[in-house]
């Protein structure tokens, strides 16, 4: 990578305006075509049965229905583990994974600043303390150096999320994990396909969660989630919890301990079927554009690919953009505006810290009360502003592209050469 070299932020770009726009991209370019055919026989070969077959159970419910089991099966085989447990949402699986490590309350879990709430709140539900790992200040990911930092004698689990498609380095986390003998659960909500070192993300902690929410890389049907593990015991609490003790019928009939329900339907696993079919052409075109995209910037001044360390393969839900040297808010604005301005869907950052957002700094979790940390006398007056400085570093420095799998070579190639003239008139070239 070249060095960074400091481009000035912009006063105004009323030039812009005046200017003559030379690559423009359309909204609709962008616009995803997810569902066809495939999906559609899916949902109605699932319809035809739930009408043809009486359950006992009702219709479209896993209890004696055959499309949820197919689809763990075959989600766990493209993966590469031996099992996985199919759930209702990802949030659900980071709640089933986390409370399947059956980690006493009050202890503390070490997890990402940079998430969905969906990938911290269980922690929290499960009555833990989050202890925020810093980043590496070109990755939005935790980094090994940044989970030593905070790891304490109350440390029972680190759960790190593969954000943006994006695989952490596994191997050195993997290794903090084995010294220390504390569980890695994997949050790949974002990271259907990323591999690190060959291996399927989702494959290398105790547990993998998956979402399949209909924005992400392959969706059951609007709404759905994955736990995967090759630990039969691990798998089988998991199971448990997201069915209210139970373990996915037939396996178990009595409530053996209290848990939720998380259970897929059938309507959704069949189309989850489809789409799990379509996954490795999803990934490996999103893979194609993403590095012709960088190949685009290699010279750039101004953007670069975000960087991922070696070993490691995105899947790239979407394209973190680093902006190169430090810049201000108002200017990753400007520059964001100025993309979408010429068509291409950008926005100045991904989203908001954890530990910014009002709820959490208000420590409203359980209302009228600060629980958990008010259970936890190590922890009742833990704060966490500045607690990750890359980590906010990380977010200051880039910006976010939509990237998605229907988008065309020649439309990548209009984003990339948009975004080189964007820097000429940032820089002053162009004006
Ligand atoms: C990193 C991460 N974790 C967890 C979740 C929660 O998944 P779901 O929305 O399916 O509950 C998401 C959702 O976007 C996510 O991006």
């Amino acid at each position: 990578m070249k060095n960074p070299t400091r481009i000035p932020p912009p006063t105004n770009l009323s030039h812009f305006s005046a200017k003559k726009v030379s690559s423009q991209c359309e909204k609709k370019e962008f616009e995803r075509k997810l569902i066809g055919q495939a999906e559609e026989d899916a949902a109605l070969r699932a319809v035809k049965r739930a009408r043809e077959e009486s359950s006992e159970f009702g219709a479209f419910d896993r209890y004696g229905g055959i499309e949820v089991s197919a689809y763990e099966k075959e989600f766990a085989a493209y993966i590469g583990v031996a099992d996985a447990a199919a759930v209702s949402s990802g949030t659900a699986a980071l709640h089933a994974a986390f409370a399947a490590l059956e980690i006493e309350p009050g202890a503390e879990v070490i997890c990402p600043p940079i998430s969905d709430v969906g990938g911290v709140a269980p922690i929290l539900m499960q009555l833990c303390i989050p202890v925020f790992a810093d980043s590496r200040a070109e990755s939005y990911n935790v980094s090994p150096q940044g989970i030593r930092a905070v790891l304490s004698p109350r440390t029972r689990a680190i759960v790190v999320a593969h954000i943006a498609g994006e695989p952490c380095e596994m191997d050195a986390i993997l290794e903090i994990a084995r010294e220390n003998n504390i569980p890695v659960i994997e949050d790949v909500a974002q990271a259907h396909g990323a591999t690190w070192k060959g291996h399927r993300c989702g494959s290398m902690g105790a547990g993998g969660a998956f979402s399949m929410m209909g924005g992400k890389h392959h969706t059951s049907g609007g709404q759905g989630g994955m736990v995967t593990s090759s630990d039969p015991d691990f798998l089988r609490r998991a199971r448990a919890f997201a069915d209210r003790g139970k373990m996915f019928y037939p396996t178990g009939i009595v409530n053996e301990v209290a848990g939720l329900n998380y259970r897929m339907t059938e309507l959704e696993a069949a189309i989850g079927r489809a789409q799990l079919e379509k996954l490795p052409s999803i990934v490996s075109r999103r893979q194609t554009l993403a590095k012709r995209l960088a190949g685009h910037l290699e010279n750039s001044n101004l953007f670069r690919l975000g960087w991922t360390p070696q070993g490691g393969e995105s899947s790239f839900w979407f394209l973190r953009i680093r902006i190169l040297g430090e810049q201000t808010e108002n200017f990753k604005n400007e520059i964001t505006n100025a993309m979408n301005a010429r068509g291409i869907p950008s926005a100045p950052t991904y989203t908001s810290m954890i530990y910014h957002q009002k709820w959490f700094k208000d420590r409203r979790v359980f209302p009228r009360s600060r629980i958990p940390w008010s259970l936890c006398p190590h922890n009742q007056n833990r704060t966490y502003e500045g607690c990750c400085p890359n980590a906010e570093a990380a977010m200051r420095n880039h910006i976010r592209i939509t990237l998605n799998e229907s988008m065309s070579v020649d439309l990548i190639d209009r984003v990339a050469e948009a975004m080189l003239e964007i820097e000429n008139q940032f820089s002053g070239a162009g004006c």
